[in-house]
């Protein structure tokens, strides 16, 4: 009996081993055949762009001139964030370009840019922006306190001699449209038959370090137009010293008032490369250091560089609007334009804007400037976040409405506001502008991008609009609609939480 039982559960087990064995060779094969067919998958899903979870760059320089490559430190970062290289000149897709040169003109190099848009695609610059990089343009066009008179002639003869009736004693400098040669000269030096000359205001009280004048860039971004939202790199500013001392003066001797080629980096100046060098201090840390020891205020002097900024971009902000229609592109969603602001300082650290650069060099042209190579690297990673580029779920999240960085109730603000004045039914109020109920959904299109851009802003600052643009009732009555609703929604959310005043 015994016998019997084991002769049976012997022979199960004989069953079960043959049975496990077949199991084990038929899911070897199926493992392989499933490895197989994920690699498979997976390499077709690298060429097919609509299931790639991969985001695709393209760069264009058409007019090197910096021997490192004016495009390297770009690339290094699109590199790092994982972007794939694409040539959209040779028909491949892509979701960004990063362009030297202006888009707008070049059709043909930019050809991938005039068919209609992706909602997800960026460009880094807008059409238009040369109403403000221009430097005649802007100096001619522009009408700010922080800009200097500018005049080329023979077109500005009127206005030219109207100016100097009422500021006699002014100095002029002649610039070349290159910004070569840039030398102090008197009226009756203008040459009046050039129109490529620009003659500006001379500012003869220039606020001096260690002695030296010197021009204070400020790199600001630009996410959006109608609204319009703009921010100050906070961490670094670009400070370049004249290679001279400025007194005793004489204009003869442009070392003492040019900043060109032969300039002073910080890291030699007495006053900064002990803290540059040794203690790796920002020198824009050291420069608040420095004010702050002659009794400057610190924030005040921020502010008056946010206003300068934003007075200079916001009074051709319609004419960008404007050119991005003339140039039929749908919308302006596509856009952003990393600046840099090259401003000038009175004695009394007032700021003047002396140009605007597009695509101000992001690469170190020369050996001894290799460390500015990390200030560069992080200011093209922070630009890249903010603009919501810096990973492929951020980015696609235009196209899909995803609702895991922001949706509504992250928008929603101004409870007893909305709540006393019933918005819900009454959305014709202008106090129920920012009230979930009224919004529509272009305004809630840039809110969404206004409250995701706060999150992801890193190190740079807003600069418009800020609180000091919430109770400015002379300007709130320029703007547009978009803006206006922006800046109630910003001072609403600042009301609750400081870091968005
Ligand atoms: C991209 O393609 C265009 C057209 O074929 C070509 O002229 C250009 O050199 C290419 N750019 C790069 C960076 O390869
Ligand atoms: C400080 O900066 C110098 C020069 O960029 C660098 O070599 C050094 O490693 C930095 N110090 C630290 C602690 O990172
Ligand atoms: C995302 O929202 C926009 C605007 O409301 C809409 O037109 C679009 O169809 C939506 N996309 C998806 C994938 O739901
Ligand atoms: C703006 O004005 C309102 C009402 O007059 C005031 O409560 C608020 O504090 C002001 N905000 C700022 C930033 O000055």
């Amino acid at each position: 009996m015994t016998e019997k039982i084991r002769k049976v559960s012997l022979y199960k087990l004989n069953y079960v081993l043959v049975v496990a064995t077949l199991i084990l060779i038929l899911s070897y094969f199926l493992n392989n055949y499933n490895r197989v067919s994920i690699l498979e998958s997976s390499s077709t899903s690298l060429s097919c762009s609509s299931s790639s979870k991969i985001l695709k760059y393209w760069s264009i320089c058409i007019n090197e001139w910096n021997p490192n490559g004016n495009l390297r430190t770009m690339n290094r970062v699109f590199d790092k964030l994982g972007y794939k290289f694409v040539n959209a000149s040779e028909s491949e897709e892509w979701d960004l370009l990063w362009s030297i040169e202006y888009v707008e003109r070049n059709e043909e190099t930019f050809r991938a840019t005039r068919k209609s848009l992706l909602p997800h695609q960026r460009i880094n610059h807008f059409p238009g922006i040369h109403f403000i990089t221009n430097k005649k343009i802007l100096g001619k066009h522009t009408n700010s306190k922080h800009l200097f008179p500018t005049f080329s002639f023979p077109e500005d003869e009127n206005m030219f001699n109207e100016f100097s009736k009422t500021n006699p004693h002014a100095k002029y400098v002649e610039k070349n449209y290159d910004n070569r040669g840039v030398r102090i000269v008197t009226p009756d030096e203008f040459d009046k038959n050039n129109d490529e000359k620009i003659y500006q205001v001379f500012m003869d009280n220039p606020f001096l370090i260690d002695d030296h004048a010197f021009d204070f860039g400020v790199y600001v971004l630009i996410s959006s137009v109608n609204p319009l939202r703009i921010y100050r790199y906070d961490h670094e500013v670009f400070i370049r010293f004249c290679p001279e001392k400025y007194h005793p003066f004489d204009p003869l001797n442009t070392h003492k008032y040019v900043v060109d080629e032969n300039h002073l980096s910080v890291y030699v100046m007495p006053s900064f490369k002990n803290l540059y060098n040794k203690y790796n201090y920002t020198a824009k840390s050291i420069f608040e250091f420095l004010i702050r020891k002659k009794g400057y205020n610190v924030k005040k002097f921020w502010l008056n560089i946010d206003e300068t900024v934003s007075d200079i971009i916001s009074k051709n902000e319609n004419k960008i609007i404007e050119n991005i229609k003339h140039e039929k592109y749908e919308n302006s969603h596509h856009f952003f334009e990393l600046v840099r602001f090259d401003i000038i300082l009175d004695n009394y650290l007032n700021p003047f804007v002396m140009e605007v650069n597009m695509s101000p060099n992001l690469t170190p042209a020369k050996k001894k400037h290799e460390k500015y190579t990390t200030v560069y690297e992080q200011l093209v990673y922070n630009t890249i976040n903010l603009v919501g580029a810096g990973s492929y779920e951020v980015l696609m999240s235009r196209f899909t409405n995803d609702t895991i960085s922001v949706n509504s109730q992250n928008i929603a603000t101004n409870l007893e506001n909305c709540l006393e004045n019933t918005c819900q039914l009454n959305c014709e109020k202008s106090s129920c502008a920012i009230c979930i109920p009224c919004i529509s959904s272009n305004i809630l299109f840039h809110l969404n991008e206004a409250y995701c851009e706060h999150i992801r802003k890193g190190n740079f600052k807003r600069a418009f609009p800020i609180s000091i643009h919430f109770n400015n009732t002379e300007l709130f009555e320029t703007l547009s609609e978009n803006n206006q609703i922006m800046i109630k929604w910003y001072e609403a959310k600042c009301e609750n939480d400081e870091s968005w005043c």
